[in-house]
């Protein structure tokens, strides 16, 4: 046991790298939709929007195959859009009623309470007004730029391939705000050939009756208030990244990297400038157009550049990861879950690195969605959770050197009822294979923070478990020997009692095992 006042364990976090202090000079920038100019904004490249309705890139609200019947003819979607939204709006039906006009099919489907009550509950009457008069105006003229902001094809993330996309931050603003106001064509439903994307129109934002609605709007509103009060001039990058060939776990040698643990903060407010884990959804944000409100759609929300990943990105297959660079914060929060609350703007001040992006790297993982706990300590399901999570974390083409720790934590133990001492465990091993440190934030559970701290090979005594292949090893045997005969829905030993046994009874600690072991 720990004494309460003790709120974290293991290794400094100020001796962890972060970046831009690890990171190497970059590349020159090359193949994006924007000229950078130090210090400007980027200017869109090529000068002329090049329309393209194709399988391989993003069908735009502005291209010319978007169409609209009206009554026996067809007429540009685009057109009706630019004409319904370039009226002032007074109030949230003008506002409904607008968006719905260019969604006909879906006026009987689509609710729009959760608008309502924020805009005549929740903001005072001179915000509203401001809202009206002032905000939703300039939203809607960045959405209609799109195709001055948005001159070249986007490419879709398909799955099975690795590919980037940079974007400028005023391009993925465009883009957002398209997205709030539904102009995507081909993405209401999931009967279409975006069936294995994410939803990026807006419209379950404004359903329902719940607070969590609500706080949603005032966190988005606060983006594009924010962005339209002052436009950052910086790039994020988008990156699907694939595992090509899954590691093998049991004949791997490498030696555990160091871990700092602690049960205080977040990864987001004390990983700044480490690759930050977000908890996510094979579709990329989850929940967060619609109606959840965990750790990956706080994210999102508070830094919703990174929500623009959806228009892109086809769900993530068990081996590949999206890698996101670049994306300001510009939201904060209390609270969690039912709990949540927008409590105001915040200034991110994290660097830029040589491309203007800020130095904050996100890397979503999915994890497995376990519905039996007993499922998750089968070998193919570790060897699983192993490889995705050393595809987030591993860059073979960086040096060790200039890789910051990860930031991570309960990865799949909320609302995918993984086990937190098997994902510790798991993420300290894919880690180490990577060559990188870990700050791991417990979330509050300083149980958990004493019980992961003392698995550690200085703490166990046995130095055999600081190898890779050992603990995968033991991780095998705990299968075999206790889950795999297991008749409850728990193992009867649990996962750290047993690897205590194994290496107390097996591998007694001596003098000679610590020197060889790290070698
Ligand atoms: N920093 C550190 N730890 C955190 C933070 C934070 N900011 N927020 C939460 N935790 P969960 P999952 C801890 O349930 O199980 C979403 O809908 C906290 O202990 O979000 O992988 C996705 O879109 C929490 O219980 O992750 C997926 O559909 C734990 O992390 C699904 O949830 C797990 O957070 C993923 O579920």
């Amino acid at each position: 046991t720990t004494s309460a006042d003790v709120k974290w364990l293991g290794t400094p976090i100020g001796e962890l790298k972060r970046m831009p202090e690890c990171g190497r000079p970059l590349p020159p920038l090359k193949d994006v939709p924007v000229i950078t100019l130090s210090g400007k904004r980027p200017v869109p490249y090529p000068a002329i929007f090049k329309d393209t309705w194709d399988d391989v890139h993003v069908k735009m609200p502005c291209s010319s195959s978007n169409l609209f019947p009206v009554e026996d003819e067809v007429t540009s979607r685009w057109e009706l859009i630019k004409e319904t939204l370039n009226k002032e709006f007074t109030n949230q039906s003008d506002l409904k009623n607008a968006i719905l006009k260019y969604n006909a099919s879906n006026a009987k489907r689509w609710d729009f309470t959760a608008l309502h009550l924020y805009c005549t509950k929740v903001l005072e009457p001179d915000a509203a007004e401001h809202l009206f008069g002032s905000l939703l105006p300039d939203m809607v003229q960045l959405a209609l730029r799109a195709s001055e902001l948005c001159t070249k094809p986007i490419p879709l993330l398909k799955r099975g391939t690795t590919h980037s996309i940079t974007m400028s931050q005023e391009q993925v603003a465009c883009l957002l705000a398209n997205a709030f106001f539904c102009t995507f064509p081909r993405r209401n439903s999931r009967r279409t050939e975006y069936w294995n994307y994410p939803d990026i129109n807006f419209f379950r934002l404004f359903e329902g009756s719940s607070s969590q609605k609500t706080e949603k709007l005032k966190t988005l509103m606060c983006y594009f208030e924010g962005f339209t009060e002052k436009k950052p001039n910086g790039l994020v990058t988008f990156t699907r990244k694939r595992l090509d060939k899954p590691l093998n776990w049991k004949s791997s040698k490498t030696l555990l990297t160091n871990l700092h643990i602690t049960c205080e903060g977040t990864i987001e407010d004390d990983g700044y400038g480490m690759l930050q884990v977000d908890f996510a959804n094979k579709f990329v944000g989850g929940g967060v157009t619609s109606s959840g409100l965990v750790q990956e759609e706080i994210r999102f929300l508070i830094n919703p550049e990174l929500i623009v990943s959806r228009l892109f990105t086809e769900a993530l297959d068990h081996n590949d990861c999206l890698i996101i660079t670049g994306t300001q914060q510009y939201s904060e929060y209390s609270g969690y879950a039912r709990t949540y609350q927008w409590t105001g703007s915040h200034q991110d001040v994290t660097p830029r690195d040589d491309w203007q992006r800020r130095c904050t790297e996100i890397v979503a993982i999915d994890a497995l969605h376990f519905k039996n706990f007993l499922e998750q300590f089968h070998p193919e399901k570790i060897n699983r959770e192993l490889n995705k999570a050393y595809c987030g974390f591993a860059r073979p083409d960086e040096e060790k050197e200039n890789l910051a720790a990860v930031a991570t934590g309960n990865w799949g133990c909320g609302v995918f009822g993984g086990d937190t001492r098997l994902k510790a465990l798991l993420q300290m091993l894919a880690a180490a294979e990577a060559g990188r440190d870990v700050a791991y934030f417990t979330f509050g559970d300083s149980q958990l923070m004493t019980d992961v701290h003392n698995m550690q090979p200085d703490n166990i005594h046995n130095l055999l478990v600081s190898v890779t292949g050992v603990v995968y090893d033991l991780l095998g045997q705990y299968y075999s020997s206790v889950c795999k005969s297991c008749l409850s829905r728990r193992p009867d030993v649990s996962l750290y009692s047993f690897i205590y046994q194994q290496v107390s009874s097996s591998l007694a600690p001596d003098d000679s095992d610590r020197g060889s072991a790290r070698q």
